[in-house]
């Protein structure tokens, strides 16, 4: 008998015909609605293998659920999705997806502070609106980023990709992370500064670390107030990494100059949310590793970190390492 898989978001053919020779492949087929709670209850209980996405939880109850289950493999490379603890407790391996979409999410972090620095977004719906009557000197001017300061806050694969791209900007980076990384410091020209220091140096704070509850709300009121009134906070990691009404009040007191988001406590964002009103505030779909080539890649990567743990081989890239008893 082939060993049965569930995955709960429809993934290209290309990704199912490579499954679906040695394994029985179940699959949640709704394109715009995640597969709801009671259907994942009762698909997990008798699979060998679940391929998902983050915007599944998948927590201790559904994790109970599975008796079978050998491997959790998420299509993301944040996996705060998953109660790691719970799968560890029952030697169910996890894997994500890192590495390949580290390039893709940097281009989009990059467009994104881009965008809202020279309020790219409300320039074009200015225009589209009809209200462009004439040239003036002041009208739509934003901020510089070439010779600016960025403060990356979570050094990890994306950050050190984006510093990069902040090099070719003629941009001093600073950046904290929870370990520093001198050798880094050396080979990519960036300094390690505290994060209180970080808030009140950098032109453009952006958040690329993963989300854990220790994190949550890292930016609240104290730490905008702490900010620029011309600096920018850009947030393409997740949206518990900030307090989000704390953030609509910075905005709307002129205490920071404008947020770039391309993720959010609640996704989908409720369309009547506050942030929403603000026109200093470029939002996004979580959109970060959406290239057509990326996202084929993390879907090849999830689909592989199965198959060798299905097949007895060591995962690609696990998120932790089960100890052998
Ligand atoms: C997306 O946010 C991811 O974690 O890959
Ligand atoms: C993700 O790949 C990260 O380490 O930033």
């Amino acid at each position: 008998m082939k060993p049965k898989i569930y995955i709960t978001r429809m993934l290209p053919n290309e990704i199912i015909d490579k499954l679906s020779g040695d394994f029985d492949v179940r699959m949640w087929e709704e394109e715009d609605i995640p597969v709801p709670k009671e259907v994942l209850l009762k698909e997990i209980e008798d699979v060998d293998g679940l391929i998902c996405l983050f915007t599944e939880t998948i927590d201790e109850e559904v994790i109970k659920k599975a008796h079978n289950l050998k491997v959790i493999s998420n299509v993301a490379v944040g996996y705060n999705n998953i109660d790691i603890e719970a799968a560890a407790k029952r030697d169910i391996i996890v894997t994500n997806t890192p590495g390949v979409l580290t390039e893709t999410t940097a281009d989009l972090t990059f467009a994104l502070l881009m965008a809202t620095a020279r309020r790219v977004v409300e320039a074009s719906d200015y225009l589209r609106r009809g209200e462009w009557g004439s040239w003036s000197m002041m009208q739509l001017t934003g901020q510089d980023i070439y010779g600016a300061t960025m403060g990356i806050i979570g050094l990890g694969r994306i950050g050190e990709a984006l510093v990069k791209r902040a090099k070719g900007f003629d941009m001093k980076v600073l950046y904290h992370n929870r370990t520093r990384k001198l050798e880094k410091e050396q080979e990519l020209g960036i300094h390690y500064v505290e994060l209180k220091d970080l808030l009140e140096q950098s032109d453009y704070v952006c958040l690329l670390l993963p989300y854990s509850p220790e994190v949550h709300h890292l930016i609240g009121k104290e730490e905008l107030s702490l900010m620029k009134n011309d600096a920018i906070l850009i947030n393409s990691g997740r949206g518990g990494l900030v307090d989000e009404d704390a953030l609509f009040h910075a905005l709307k007191d002129g205490e920071i100059w404008a947020a770039g988001l391309d993720v959010f406590e609640q996704e989908p964002v409720p369309v009547d949310h506050p942030l929403l009103t603000l026109p200093n505030v470029v939002t996004l779909p979580h959109i970060g590793s959406a290239s057509v080539k990326t996202r084929m890649r993390m879907a090849h990567l999830a689909a592989d970190n199965m198959i060798n743990v299905l097949k007895g081989n060591e995962p690609i890239t696990p998120v932790f390492l089960i100890k052998a008893q």
